[in-house]
C-alpha cells in the first residue's frame, strides 16, 4: 500500500464505515471465536470488534506502513500482527477456528492460492467471515466495473472492482449465510471449511 495510502486509509474509508461497514463488521465479528486469523488486517479496523473474552487474534499484514498505522492505535495483547502475506502463512495446518477477510481479496494477486492456504490453516468445520466488493450481476454495472478497473488498480494499490470473489468462495467453502448489498456489488458471507464433492 505504501505510506500515503496507509496514512489516508481510515479517512478515505470513513464515509463507507458510517454508511455500512462498521455495522457489518460489528455484527459479523462478534460471532468470531477461538483462534482467529485476520487476513490483510491493514490499519487494524477490525480489531475493536473482536471479543477479548472469546478470541485470540493472529493478524497478518504484508505492508509495513499499514502495520505501523495499526500499531499506533495500541494493539491489545490478545492480538498479534505478523508481517506476512496470505499466500504462505507461517503456521501449521488446522491452526485457526475462524478466518476473517474484509476488503482484501479485491487486491490479492493470487486469490486461488490464498483460498487453498486458508483451507490449510482453518480447522475442518472452521468458519470464514467475509466482507468484499465484487463483480456485479448486472451487465451494465459489470461494464462500468470493467472500464474502471485498469485505472482503479493504479490508484488503489491493485484493487479490482470486477472480481467475482463470491463465486470463488463457493468453489472452496460451504456457504452458511450470504447477503448482497448496493446492487449486488458488496457481499457479506459466512462460510464453512468442509470438503466439497466435485
Ligand atoms: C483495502 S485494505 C483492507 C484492510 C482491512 N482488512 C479492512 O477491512 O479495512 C487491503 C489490505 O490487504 C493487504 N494485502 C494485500 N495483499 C495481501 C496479501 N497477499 N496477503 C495479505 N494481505 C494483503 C493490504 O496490504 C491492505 O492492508
Amino acid at each position: 500500500m505504501g505510506k500515503i495510502m496507509a496514512s489516508v486509509y481510515d479517512i478515505v474509508m470513513y464515509p463507507f464505515e458510517k454508511l455500512f461497514l462498521t455495522q457489518k463488521r460489528r455484527l459479523l465479528l462478534k460471532q468470531a471465536s477461538g483462534h482467529v486469523l485476520d487476513i490483510g488486517s491493514g490499519t487494524g479496523v477490525n480489531f475493536p470488534f473482536f471479543n477479548p473474552e472469546t478470541t485470540t487474534v493472529y493478524a497478518i499484514e504484508p505492508d509495513q506502513a499499514m502495520r505501523e498505522k495499526a500499531n499506533q492505535k495500541s494493539v491489545p495483547d490478545y492480538i498479534h500482527i505478523e508481517a506476512t502475506g496470505a499466500e504462505a502463512i507461517p503456521v501449521p495446518d488446522d491452526t485457526f477456528d475462524t478466518v476473517v477477510s474484509t476488503l482484501v481479496f479485491c487486491s490479492i494477486d493470487k486469490p486461488e492460492q490464498v483460498f487453498n492456504e486458508i483451507k490449510r490453516v482453518l480447522k475442518p468445520g472452521g468458519q470464514l467471515y467475509f466482507i468484499e466488493h465484487i463483480r456485479a450481476t448486472s451487465p451494465s454495472i459489470q461494464s462500468i466495473q470493467d472500464t474502471l478497473t485498469p485505472m482503479w488498480k493504479q490508484v488503489a494499490d491493485g484493487c479490482h472492482l470486477n472480481r467475482p470473489t463470491d463465486q470463488l468462495i463457493e468453489q472452496h467453502f460451504t456457504i452458511i449465510k450470504k447477503a448482497y448489498y448496493f446492487k449486488k456489488i458488496v457481499t457479506v458471507i459466512i462460510a464453512e471449511n468442509t470438503e466439497i464433492d466435485t
